[in-house]
């Protein structure tokens, strides 16, 4: 009778210790986890840069000056942290990178304009309403615009080197939100035509028949002809990079939001089956660097790519029938609840005050591998946001 008794007990304390934890606590949890940890990496930091990654070998914080792709997204977390948690030194912070990011508004050298200018003072003018964040998103759009090429309907990703004439990367996707929302919030409207000549063109020019994309398109700008389709920073030409089909996702699903242009809803739609489907996606929905890495030396998962995808996803669902959207928010919540356990959230203090391990920078260069990344953070709270706005 005893053992039964017992028996009984562990089953129902197994059964206890699955049930779910509300998503409305987990985010609470999260963000107020994410006050405490961002206050420990602000000290991490000198005054004139930004965060990158951690070395655990070192112990040390990896910085970055304000001209790398990510300089806006460690203001953003900021911004996200502070609209959730509404913490005064969390907001001060802030407004201390955002002030030395400013002066970016004028940099040509390439096209993460998007990322780092709108990550960044997007969110402060959604919040705060300053004229001079909007007067800073403005010319930043315009110093980005100068990176459209009309021969061949896009904006030119990098500058041309010794490998590469006029390329074009999957990730100028998301730049395009920047362009289109001065033009739809008073500024020169050519900036939304210029996003979506260059969605139209990527539509046509990335994508392979099973709805994955290349990660760079060569053209030749004279003729407006293709060069070559290759990756840049996935395992072969021909594989799916994970962190670039999360740029593809959120970048149609994006263009969608701006133009309700149902091509755009539909390409999103692809994307989104392509990923959610691959058999190599794994049962946490954490994908591996790139979708064909598993049964490779590199087979490391990318949390970035995770919380991108989340944040796509949950946008997503904003625009799709009932059964879509389910199978959408139902997955993003998987991705969102793996993140947020012991598996790739770190604990307070260490981490060297990142949220989110185990993202992969750039394997080919063999850099930035399996460790924390900016950008994973950035899209990770912007998930749990979204998830609060829309489906709590
Ligand atoms: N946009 C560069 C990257 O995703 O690594």
């Amino acid at each position: 009778m005893k053992k039964i008794i017992f028996i009984f007990l562990m089953a129902s304390g197994s059964l206890f210790a699955q049930k779910k934890q509300k998503m409305s606590v987990l985010i609470d949890q999260q963000f107020h986890f994410a006050a405490e940890q961002y206050g420990v990496l602000k000290h991490n930091i000198a005054s004139g840069e930004m965060p990158r990654t951690f070395n655990p070998a070192t112990g040390k914080v990896v910085t970055s000056d304000t001209k790398w792709w990510c300089s806006g997204f460690y203001p953003g977390s900021l911004l996200y942290i502070y609209e959730y948690t509404k913490n005064p030194d969390i907001k001060a912070e802030a407004e201390k990178r955002l002030a030395i990011l400013e002066k970016e508004k004028h940099y040509l050298g390439n096209h993460d304009l998007g990322f780092m200018m709108y990550c960044s003072f997007g969110n402060a003018y959604r919040l705060f309403h300053k004229a001079e964040d909007k007067a800073t998103i403005d010319t930043s759009a315009m110093s980005l615009a100068t990176r459209y090429r009309p021969s061949i309907e896009s904006i030119q990703s990098w500058d041309s080197n010794e490998l590469l004439k006029c390329p074009v990367i999957i990730d100028n996707m998301m730049n395009l939100e920047m362009l289109c929302w001065v033009s739809d919030n008073g500024g020169d409207k050519r900036f939304k035509e210029i996003a979506i000549n260059h969605a139209n063109t990527t539509l046509k020019t990335h994508f392979r028949a099973d709805n994955s994309s290349y990660h760079l398109v060569d053209y030749d700008l004279k003729t407006g002809q293709i060069i070559k389709k290759i990756t840049w920073q996935g395992l072969a030409d021909s594989s799916a990079w994970a962190r670039g089909q999360g740029w593809g996702l959120y970048g149609y699903t994006m263009m969608y939001r701006f133009t309700k242009d149902k091509n755009y809803l539909n390409q999103a739609r692809k994307i989104a089956a392509f990923l959610i489907n691959h058999p190599n996606l794994p049962a946490d929905k954490i994908p591996y660097w790139d979708y064909n890495a598993p049964n490779t030396p590199t087979q490391y998962r990318d949390a970035s790519a995770g919380a991108l995808i989340a944040s796509a996803l949950l946008e997503l669902g904003q625009y799709t029938g009932a059964k879509e959207k389910k199978l959408y928010v139902n997955t993003a919540e998987t991705m969102l609840r793996s993140l947020a356990s012991d598996k790739y959230r770190a604990k307070l203090g260490e981490n060297g005050g990142f949220l989110l391990l185990h993202s992969v920078g750039h394997m080919p260069n063999k850099t930035e591998i399996d460790v924390p990344l900016t950008y994973a953070d950035y899209y990770y709270l912007e998930a749990l946001l979204r998830y609060k706005k829309w489906y709590l």
